[in-house]
């Protein structure tokens, strides 16, 4: 059987929050659990986030075949992270993980319609019980908020052609499935863009973020879980695309930084204080690129509670 999802960055993800036994760690993205089987092993205490309910068995089984004690597996968005640890009773943390976007189980399942290389329903929800399909939004969004999308989540520079070709498809029939997409997107976009990779994937990549709300609280996470870091303590994230990694600088930047007034004010006025500070951003090795090539587009940016 494939591996459900092979961990990006593994080793620096270690070295980054320096585990210590019976610390405990906030893992947001537990999918198949291969950073949390990590911090298990070193003796780290677990809390483990997922919003999809096949990430939470396979990682429950992997921990319990393992022989694991000491974690605690709780469904969510990590953007409830805050919330997960006051129910649990849990006031500060040693260090925190978000590894974003997809896993490989999730992209490789056909039934999940992450994909435009197998026929599946057009679904794409991380969460199999949260509501907005790829379905809606490919068959139910206006041909500008659809054009809208392409081009700020995934930069797609013949938007418009396809979310027109989009629109003139679903009045025929209703899109359903991942391989009828892709034939639309493919017929839509002229010859030598297909040369350049598969004229679907950004597409998928964009519709996929709109389901997932995926960058909607990302800044707030950040922020929630700096918050509740232990002094000392690390908080580690590693994001895939450009404009998740934005939000994640940006958001490091000001949770790094004292003063935020204008330039032109002579004086602070603003008062606010640096949580943190910057320990830094972290590419794979050639060895893992080698690998998995998955890592390619993988950055890791550390910062540690002041
Ligand atoms: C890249 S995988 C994580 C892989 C994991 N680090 C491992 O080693 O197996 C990302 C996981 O995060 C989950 N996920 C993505 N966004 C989430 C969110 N906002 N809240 C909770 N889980 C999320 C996905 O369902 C997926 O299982
Ligand atoms: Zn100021």
């Amino acid at each position: 059987m494939a591996e459900y999802h092979v961990p990006v960055m593994l080793n620096e993800v270690l070295d980054a929050l320096a585990v210590k036994e019976n610390g405990i760690y906030l893992d947001g993205t537990l999918g198949g659990g291969g950073h949390s089987s990590a911090i298990l092993s070193r003796g780290g205490k677990l809390i483990a986030l997922d919003r999809d309910d096949d990430a939470l068995a396979e990682a429950r089984a992997r921990f319990e075949r393992n022989g694991y004690d000491g974690y605690t597996i709780v469904k969510s968005n990590f953007k409830d992270a805050g919330r997960v640890l006051d129910e649990l009773k849990i006031d500060k943390i040693d260090g925190a993980l978000l590894d974003l976007g997809i896993s490989s189980h999730q992209i490789d399942e056909p039934s999940r319609g992450f994909s435009y290389r197998f026929d599946g329903a057009l679904d794409m929800r991380m969460g199999r019980d949260e509501s907005l399909t790829a379905y809606d939004v490919v068959n139910e969004y206006s041909e500008s908020e659809l054009a809208n999308i392409l081009y700020t989540y995934a930069e797609e520079k013949f938007s418009r052609k396809i979310a027109s070709a989009i629109v003139t498809a679903r009045k025929k029939a209703p899109i359903s499935s991942t391989l009828e997409l892709a034939d639309i997107i493919k017929k839509a976009t002229p010859e030598f863009y297909h040369r350049q990779g598969h004229p679907a994937k950004k597409t998928f990549q964009a519709i996929r973020i709109e389901v997932n709300g995926e960058l909607e609280g990302l800044a707030e996470a950040a922020n929630t879980l700096a918050e509740r870091l232990k002094s000392g303590g690390r908080l580690a994230i590693i994001t895939f695309h450009s404009l998740e990694d934005r939000i994640i600088k940006q958001a490091f930047k000001l949770l790094c930084t004292d003063c935020i007034c204008d330039k032109s004010i002579p004086i602070c006025v603003c008062g606010h204080k640096a949580l943190a500070k910057n320990i830094g951003k972290f590419k794979p090795s050639k060895q893992e690129l080698g690998e998995n090539s998955r890592s390619a587009s993988a950055t890791l940016r550390v910062i540690e509670k002041l």
